[in-house]
């Protein structure tokens, strides 16, 4: 069965772009079947992710201009539909529809959609079944969660959890287990603010491709075997030193 999740946020720039793009990779790499669709049609830029130009978008599907087959690219076993941003529309009520052509082809399909709680979010909302929110460790970008976490109950939507992202060491930043609480939902995941994620995206390939072994690719892999439901072993750094030092005992 497909999962249609749409990914929001309060606040802009908190990561949600960002997260579809490797949260998309991390999933096709447990060898889900994944499709993200970029919703954001003021600021579409999912597609920058993964450096190609694209010709045709779910802007022109939307405006009756293209079918939706020519506006489906595949890159490294992702397939995305990307939007445009110079072509502005609010309309996004036939999404819910566009995508029913994938439903059932698909495990997990992910929209990448605006912030706030206007509009086009009250349409991404309508055309997923569960929403993801992203959101940095600090109260202003909470409070605003708080918004769609509302709007998503007006539509009988359930939330799958709460991602943080941009995590710094830094005390004035709210803990994982003050933002359940605020929010009174499950943690997704929890994603540094590193400096591997802004080169990899200058090299417009996801940081989960780009530097596997990092340490927010693996906080982006943890995030996709929670969104399955599945409880990843987090490695301390005690545990990996000692993984990287053993050697099999030699008997003979
Ligand atoms: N974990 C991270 N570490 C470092 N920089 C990040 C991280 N996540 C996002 N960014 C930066 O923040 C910018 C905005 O992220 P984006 O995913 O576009 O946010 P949104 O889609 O919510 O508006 C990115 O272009 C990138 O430079
Ligand atoms: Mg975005």
């Amino acid at each position: 069965m497909t999962r249609t999740i749409g990914v929001l946020s309060g606040k802009g720039g908190v990561g949600k772009t960002t997260l579809v793009a490797n949260l998309g990779s991390a999933l096709s790499n447990l060898s889900k079947s994944v499709l993200i669709v970029d919703a954001d049609l003021s600021g579409a830029n999912l597609i920058q992710h993964f450096g190609i130009e694209p010709l045709t978008t779910l802007n022109d599907v939307m405006a009756g201009r293209a079918f939706i087959t020519e506006a489906f690219y595949k890159i490294n076993g992702v397939a995305i539909i990307p939007a445009s941003i110079l072509d502005y529309s609010e309309d996004i009520t036939r999404l819910k529809n566009i995508l029913l052509d994938f439903t059932g082809d698909r495990d997990v399909i992910l929209i990448d959609g605006p912030s706030g709680s206007g509009k086009v979010a009250e349409g991404v909302i309508q055309a997923s079944d569960e929403i993801i929110i992203v959101t940095e460790p600090e109260m202003p970008s909470i409070t605003n969660a708080i918004g769609i976490i509302k709007l998503a109950e007006k539509y009988n939507r359930p939330i799958s959890g709460v991602v943080i992202n941009k995590k710094r060491n830094e005390k004035s930043q709210l803990t994982a287990q003050n933002i359940e609480e605020t929010l009174n939902q499950r943690l997704l995941g929890e994603i540094t603010d590193h400096k591997r994620v802004r080169e990899a995206i200058a090299l417009r390939i996801p940081v989960v491709t780009y530097s596997p072994k990092s340490k927010v690719s693996r906080q982006f892999m943890n995030t996709a075997y929670r969104l399955l439901g599945v409880e990843p072993k987090e490695k301390s750094l005690k545990n990996r030193i000692r993984a990287a030092f053993y050697r099999p005992p030699k008997y003979f």
